[in-house]
């Protein structure tokens, strides 16, 4: 049958998953299964590297980057055909980014010192692969999920956050004067969470006033079921979604898996509540034709980040991805 990038293009759209190499010093991730990488040759039109582009993995050290993970992934996608997108270029958040950035010293004039940080980072980074990679998460997850305001980091002690970001969108539009520029988040799905959602439209209000370079809002789209339904309000998510193609921004959904943290063991019953809930959500996103490449966090449950981030009280596996560990279809598949 068709692959899930064939349905995907027949609709205008690509289909992709993330990959990843597994820890620095190890080589334990997705990528080193030859049976997950058959399976991203098998269903997707393009990758994203699970961490490899990001400043941790990149950048040990002020001076000093580290290619040869992305390079591994890029030179695979290359062999097999597969576009290839960017994850991210400043994940504006402490916990990831590198410790030796948080107590840097950005020299005399600390603004310029910024500045020229962001601005070398994403020539370097951007830069020597803007044949390959045309549509970047130029920043990730800027918004503060309980508060709804810019979370602070090292760049933020000397100039605004808004202002940090709109510099690395500008540089970034310099290196890629027709590349997909992505704003990408989570913006939280729990009712009790629209400070999250309202920031981020504060956010992209922000950047159309003030000209700044930004196409697209990525919405990540880890999206969780519970025993009894969804949990989530379509409604409000459909407002906020309404009002981000108000201003002009296509959307991708760059991170999906359903988290099945919430439903009861038994396996034929958990995959019906993923696969359910999955379908609702897609037929919603893909209802805006904003709503453009789909692109799953894993393809395979076992190599899932959601194994470790929130694993289940029972300690089951959670059933979050296309695929289980035995490389067969789930209910999951077939909803997507
Ligand atoms: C996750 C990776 O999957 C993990 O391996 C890593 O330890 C932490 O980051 N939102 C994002 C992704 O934008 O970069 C995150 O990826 C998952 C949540």
């Amino acid at each position: 049958g068709p692959s899930l990038n064939d349905l995907a293009v027949a609709t205008g759209r690509r289909f992709g998953s993330c990959v990843g190499t597994g820890r620095p010093g190890t080589l334990t991730g997705s990528f080193a299964d030859p049976a997950y990488r058959d399976l991203l040759v098998a269903e997707c039109g393009l990758l994203v590297p699970e961490n490899e582009l990001k400043w941790g993995a990149l950048r040990p050290a002020a001076d000093v980057f580290t290619f040869d993970r992305a390079e591994r992934l890029l030179a695979f996608a290359k062999e097999k055909n597969l576009a290839f997108r960017g994850h991210t270029l400043l994940w504006h958040h402490v916990k990831w980014l590198p410790n030796w950035l948080n107590s840097h010293n950005f020299g005399p004039d600390p603004v310029k010192g910024v500045e020229k940080m962001l601005t070398d980072h994403v020539a370097m980074v951007a830069g020597s692969h803007k044949d390959r990679i045309t549509s970047w998460d130029v920043v990730n997850e800027a918004v503060d999920a309980d508060t709804g305001l810019m979370r602070e980091t090292a760049f933020t002690r000397h100039i605004p956050a808004e202002k940090v970001l709109d510099i690395t969108f500008h540089k970034a539009r310099e290196v890629l004067p027709k590349g997909q520029l992505v704003y990408n988040d989570y913006m939280s799905w729990e009712p009790g969470h629209a400070k999250h959602r309202d920031g981020v439209l504060r956010l992209l209000e922000g950047f159309r006033k003030r000209g700044t370079p930004v196409d697209a809002l990525g919405v990540q789209s880890h999206i969780m079921v519970v025993d009894g339904g969804p949990k989530y309000e379509e409604t409000a998510w459909r407002r906020f979604i309404d009002e981000v193609v108000g201003m002009g921004y296509d959307l991708l959904i760059t991170e999906f898996d359903v988290n099945d943290k919430g439903l009861p063991a038994d396996i034929a019953a958990r995959d019906k509540g993923v696969a359910d809930y999955a379908r609702a959500y897609l037929d919603m996103m893909l209802s805006y034709k904003q709503t453009g490449d789909v692109l799953v966090w894993g393809m395979v449950n076992k190599y899932s980040w959601l194994q470790g981030f929130t694993p289940r009280a029972d300690k089951q596996k959670q059933r979050c991805c296309p695929y289980d560990d035995a490389f067969q279809p789930t209910p999951l598949r077939e909803a997507i």
